[in-house]
């Protein structure tokens, strides 16, 4: 059974095709960096626009590449939540249209379930796991015991962890996004050279929660003081002690989740799953088996959404063509221990 998937939920244009939900045959993905790097951000209405003109051409191009027609396609599986709506509104727009030419079966895929399911692509993995999505958009801790079976056991309580990081790489004009930046250039600094505090939760805080806003205030201040001629600092200093901060934050949680619910394996996903300290900081751990997707697979990619929702569409499940999107995902249950 071959499965089109199609991911447009932020600034990634992606369609794949894969085979049985694990074998991957061809992947596009366009990325509109650039054209939101101007403002350090994604702009919903650039990323709608670029969506549009781009899409027909990357779907074109993806079965190109897999050497296959639109009629050798089984099934169509689209991204409908959580992300940008008017985003979302392209990509589900042209699957529908798809599916309803081609009379193929179209499934409307959560994307962080999505996220969660990418590892299944490169290996073996058994239920259930710790799974951790770490990107611009979203920060999650959570128990996964089935492809949509998942229990949110810690979140961010204000910025995204990539979003945080391309803040402070944004006040220190490291460029768009900074996460890769901060992240080359910890490798020439000193962490100890500044502490910046771990977050303060407040009562009604999840345990395994993190919180962001405040790592990024203090990294704010110290900028402050770096415009003093009299204060002599490292740019290279404060990406290294920011990264360790915001990382060994998540690592801590991490660690702790997995302890509670006495799970060996912890699968992350998201661009952030890329920075070093955090990979190396797993791979210390005894004990623990740590899936990291390679990149293609971690970032926002079709191929995911293709291989989820090839799960739902062997089993018969499928989307009307008034499948609608939306902004966030309802009705993940959250834990609290
Ligand atoms: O998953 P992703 O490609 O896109 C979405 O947000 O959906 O994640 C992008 C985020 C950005 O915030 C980027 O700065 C961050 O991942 N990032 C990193 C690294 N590579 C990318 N953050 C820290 N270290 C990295 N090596
Ligand atoms: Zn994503």
């Amino acid at each position: 059974m071959t499965i089109l998937g199609i991911e447009s939920s932020c600034d990634e244009c992606s369609v794949a095709l894969v085979a049985d939900g694990t074998q991957l045959l061809s992947q596009v993905v366009a990325t509109q960096v650039e054209y939101h790097r101007p403002y350090k951000g994604v702009v919903p209405e650039i990323a709608s626009r670029k969506h549009t003109e781009w899409i027909f051409d990357v779907y074109r191009q993806c079965l190109q590449e897999a050497d296959m027609s639109a009629e050798q396609i089984d099934g169509i599986a689209v991204t409908c939540r959580p992300g940008l709506v008017g985003s979302l509104l392209v990509g589900a727009s042209f699957a529908k249209g798809l599916a309803f030419a081609l009379e193929k079966p179209l499934i409307g895929v959560d994307h962080i379930l999505a996220h969660l399911y990418a590892p299944h692509l490169e290996c073996e993995l058994e239920y259930p796991f710790l799974g951790v999505l770490l990107s611009g958009g979203h920060t999650l801790i959570a128990r996964v015991e089935g492809y949509d079976e998942v229990e949110v056991v810690g979140a961010t309580i204000d910025d995204a962890v990539g979003e945080a990081f391309d803040k402070v790489a944004g006040y220190f004009n490291l460029g768009y996004p900074g996460g890769i930046e901060i992240d080359r250039r910890a490798r020439m600094g000193d962490a100890r050279a500044y502490g910046f505090p771990a977050p303060r939760l407040h009562k009604g805080d999840h345990l395994f929660d993190v919180s962001y806003s405040g790592l990024k205030t203090a990294v704010v201040n110290q900028r402050e003081q770096f415009r003093d001629p009299a204060y002599e600092a490292s740019i290279e200093n404060i990406c290294a002690a920011f990264e360790k901060a915001a990382v060994e934050m998540l690592v801590s949680r991490v660690l702790k989740a997995a302890e509670r619910y006495k799970l060996s394996t912890v699968v992350a996903g998201g661009g952030v799953a890329a920075n070093t300290y955090f990979r190396q900081a797993l791979a210390r751990e005894p004990g623990l088996r740590v899936v990291l997707p390679s990149l293609s697979l971690c970032t926002d990619n079709g191929a995911m959404v293709a291989a989820l929702g090839y799960e739902y569409l062997s089993r018969g499940r499928r989307s009307e063509l008034d499948l609608d999107v939306s902004a966030r995902t309802p009705g993940f249950r959250r834990a609290y221990p």
